[in-house]
């Protein structure tokens, strides 16, 4: 990932032999689309998560895709999603043919979804809420929960960033009705393309599966096995399978997230110690209590109103520090903006304020450091 144009990517993935090994071990064995590797992550995910299913998908959004298709979402329905997020829900949620409806954020220390704004986009229509564990940090589960239950809504996990986050506890992704993973190249859990739905309903699990694999009632590794020799379909699905290589490579990075997710938040941590509060700089979920444990997929900080984020991310360019911004908010694109009627001003008031900087467990201490000098020193460059 990092073609040493930086000297601080934004993401980046460690290889070494024993992933290779599992890579090779799965081309040599000859079976490379979806068959026993797959079977084996689906178990141990599910495991990991505490979950009663775990179904292996092509990538994320797919994952969103079938779980909102499995959920029944379709046309006519509406689906309450936060804006400030990656575009794969709106999208997702477009595709079954319901209409996206855009909620507010908390505020500038908490950039997940705001319960009561949630609730004021609640209508006759709303079949589902889709909610972001934004960065890895759990969004109020209990809140988003009881609105859920009262208005008897499907409650969807956007886990994306969160694989090992916890929320009272409970792993992200199995509080909700159904959950759903990235494992991106820059994600905790990192496999090139992939991903994965969580859910205890068993009938749904079935459904995905089904709609997964074109919605034939027999696999292509049943059939090579001898368990069957013909299917029927009885379901128009799509191919959203996961292969055998990418399947291999994720159940070794699968038993890497605790240490993973152990470094990013020794990270994290330094990051809140050095940044925030100093030069106009905020480091959201300073607040999170004990509820709430982040997966730490992203380290954002706030930059002071009337700065030019432009400028600060073109002086870290030059020291080779890579940034990004999570994200434009989905309102602002011009697939949405004409159909979105709805205030959103905490979205809009932070939105040209985030700045995302580098995180990955493997970033040195040394390397943090230049983050840490290289921004605070940005900051006051650019309010000249
Ligand atoms: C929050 C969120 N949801 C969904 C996705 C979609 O995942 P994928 O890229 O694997 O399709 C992403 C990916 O970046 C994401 O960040």
């Amino acid at each position: 990932m990092n073609e040493l144009r930086w000297r601080v990517p934004l993401a980046d993935v460690v290889v070494d032999d024993e992933l290779v090994d599992a890579a090779l071990e799965t081309l040599r064995s000859g079976w490379w689309s979806m068959g026993p590797r797959v079977e084996e992550f689906e178990r141990e995910f599910a495991r990991f998560c505490g979950a009663g299913h775990a179904v292996a998908v092509a990538n994320g959004s797919a994952a969103l895709h079938l779980a909102l298709l499995g959920i029944g979402c379709s046309d006519g329905d509406e689906v309450v999603t936060p804006s400030l997020n990656f575009v794969a829900a709106a999208n997702s949620i477009a595709h079954t043919g319901a209409e996206p409806v855009f909620c507010d954020i908390v505020g500038p220390e908490e950039l997940n979804l705001d319960p009561e704004d949630l609730e004021a986009a609640v209508g006759p229509r709303t079949t589902a809420i889709v909610v972001l564990h934004y960065g890895g940090f759990p969004c109020d589960l209990g809140a988003v929960g009881e609105i859920a239950e009262r208005h008897r809504l499907t409650l969807v996990e956007d886990a994306a960033h969160a694989p090992g986050a916890r929320w009272r506890g409970r792993t992200c992704g199995t509080i909700g009705d159904v959950g759903c993973f990235s494992f991106f190249s820059n994600k905790n859990l990192a496999v090139g393309e992939g991903g994965m739905i969580v859910t205890d309903d068993h009938e749904l699990a079935e459904r995905l599966r089904l709609l997964r694999s074109h919605g034939m009632t027999t696999l292509t590794w049943d059939r090579h096995r001898g368990h069957a020799s013909s299917y029927d379909v009885v379901a128009r699905g799509f191919n959203y399978r996961l292969d055998e290589l990418r399947a291999a490579v994720g159940l070794v990075q699968l038993r890497r997230l605790p240490e993973e997710n152990a470094a990013r938040a020794r990270i994290a941590s330094r990051y809140r110690e050095a940044l925030d509060g100093k030069n106009g700089l905020t480091m959201p979920f300073g607040r999170t209590g004990d509820e709430r444990t982040s997966s730490n997929h992203l380290a954002v900080v706030l930059i002071p109103e009337g700065i030019d984020r432009d400028g600060v991310r073109t002086a870290l360019t030059e020291r080779g520090i890579q940034t990004s911004v999570h994200y434009p908010p989905i309102h602002t694109f011009s697939a949405y903006s004409s159909r979105h009627g709805r205030a959103l001003p905490r979205t809009d008031a932070i939105a040209s304020r985030l700045l995302t900087l580098p995180m990955y467990g493997r970033l040195s201490g040394e390397q943090v450091e230049s983050v840490i000098e290289g921004v605070l020193n940005a900051v006051v460059a650019c309010r000249r």
